[in-house]
């Protein structure tokens, strides 16, 4: 049997597989899911750490304490050395991550029934776009962390072409395939020859004609549609007396998951109250103040993505904002969402055609397309991949599985 697994550290969501013939290769992970949301609630009042849904469920049940979620995004950044306070007490980034990964391990193994002390690890093309120090950077801290989390040996693979080797496990022909894996925190392309003959060859590097990737994903359109619709309403772009403009920091703070905790520090409410008495809409400020003094930015952004969500199947979204002020509703619209996300379609689209240009490839000779991760229901998005590769037949793989099942694969391949 298979002695190593894969391990799908995701920016939203992360999965374990385990390649076994005849079986899924996704392990449950939380009760009958094989998806970890990645979360961890630090939890003040009993000193317990929660992950996942119960993460969530923790954070929104009010306790004191403090939430990370995104944390794949702090990798090769230099807020990675930083901390978080809760309390008085100290977070440091990094051990949080950590408790994650060991946790992933933990369930992973208990799910299996046995330990796996060999791992390959997914990576996105580019954990950093342009920056190859910050990028080897962030792939030696994840693996450092693997190893203290317990893996005695790690290798990495690229997540397009887990997904590609994932793909190419169902399919009975050769077929010129573009991978589009648009996840939670980057896009990741690669253009890949599959067929079952080429499946079994130890080396694939001919198959693969290029891999692409932006650091961009659902966790930046959240970001987007809060600061084209919500944060408005908190007193974004919103005049001082002096007809100054708000500072927007605390607001990007606010509408960007893995800084969120950074709106809550001493030093940024005082700044907002000496704001509040500048303002000209203090109104604004008062709901801003409020949702920072509850803790509740968490809650803010998970309305917003909840919001994203909707409109990937309707027009329009209606959110309840309670926490805000009892009445406090707010209507989406897809329109404006397409426009608030336009330049970051243009900046995907524009990877995606590099890649077809770099592997001196046309674009009318991909013969799939194949979507995976969660971002690929932004319908938006997924037109715009789609014309780039005219002919190519569209294929959804599982949005959330098929990468941590190729990984699985690939471990199998390459350990044994
Ligand atoms: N139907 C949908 N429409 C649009 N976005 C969606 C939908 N379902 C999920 N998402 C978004 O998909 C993202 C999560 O996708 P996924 O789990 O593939 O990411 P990830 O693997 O954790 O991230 P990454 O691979 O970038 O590290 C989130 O931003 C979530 O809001
Ligand atoms: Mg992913």
């Amino acid at each position: 049997m298979t002695q190593a697994c894969g391990v799908d550290f995701g920016t939203s969501n992360s999965t374990v597989g385990w390649h076994r013939a005849g079986q899924p290769a996704l392990l449950a992970l939380e009760n009958s899911n094989t998806t970890l949301p990645s979360v961890v609630f630090f939890n003040a009042e009993d000193d317990k750490i929660s992950y996942g849904r119960a993460a969530l469920a923790n954070y929104l049940a009010g306790y004191e304490g403090r939430m990370m979620r995104s944390m794949k995004s702090l990798l090769g950044t230099s807020l990675m050395d930083g901390q978080t306070e809760v309390l008085g007490r100290a977070l440091p980034f990094r051990a949080l991550l950590g408790q994650f990964i060991s946790e992933l391990k933990r369930r992973a193994e208990a799910s299996a029934g046995r330990s796996f002390e060999r791992a390959v690890l997914g990576r996105p093309v580019h954990f950093i776009d342009d920056n190859p120090q910050a990028d080897q950077l962030a792939e030696n801290t994840l693996r450092e962390i693997a190893l203290d989390a317990g893996f005695r040996e790690v290798a990495f693979q690229f997540e397009p072409i887990a997904a590609a080797f994932e793909y190419e496990s169902h399919i009975n022909r050769e077929e010129l395939v573009l991978i589009a894996d648009i996840g939670g925190g980057t896009s990741d392309f690669s253009l890949v020859r599959l067929g079952p003959d080429r499946a079994g060859r130890p080396d694939r590097r001919d198959d693969i004609l290029g891999n692409a990737g932006v650091h961009l994903g659902g966790t930046d359109f959240d970001k987007y549609l809060s600061l084209s619709s919500v944060m408005p309403l908190l007193g974004l772009g919103s005049r001082l007396k002096n007809n100054g403009e708000m500072p927007s920091s605390h607001y990007f703070n606010l509408a960007t998951w893995h800084t969120i905790n950074l709106a809550y520090i001493p030093r940024a409410e005082r700044e907002l109250q000496d704001l509040q008495r500048d303002a000209l809409e203090p109104e604004k400020l008062a709901v801003l103040l409020k949702l920072i003094r509850d803790r509740a930015g968490h809650w803010l952004a998970l309305r917003v993505e909840e919001g994203k969500i909707l409109l990937s199947d309707t027009a329009t979204a209606e959110l309840d904002l309670p926490r805000m002020s009892p009445s406090q509703k707010l209507v989406l619209e897809r329109e404006r969402f397409n426009s608030a996300i336009g330049p970051l379609t243009e900046s995907v689209e524009s990877t995606v055609r590099g890649l077809l240009r770099d592997a001196d490839l046309g674009s009318q000779s991909v013969d799939t397309v194949f979507f995976t991760g969660g971002s690929s229901g932004v319908p938006l998005l997924r037109e715009r991949i789609a014309a780039v590769v005219p002919n190519a037949r569209r294929v959804e793989g599982d949005l959330f599985g098929s990468i941590g099942a190729g990984l699985a694969l690939d471990a199998a391949r390459r350990f044994g």
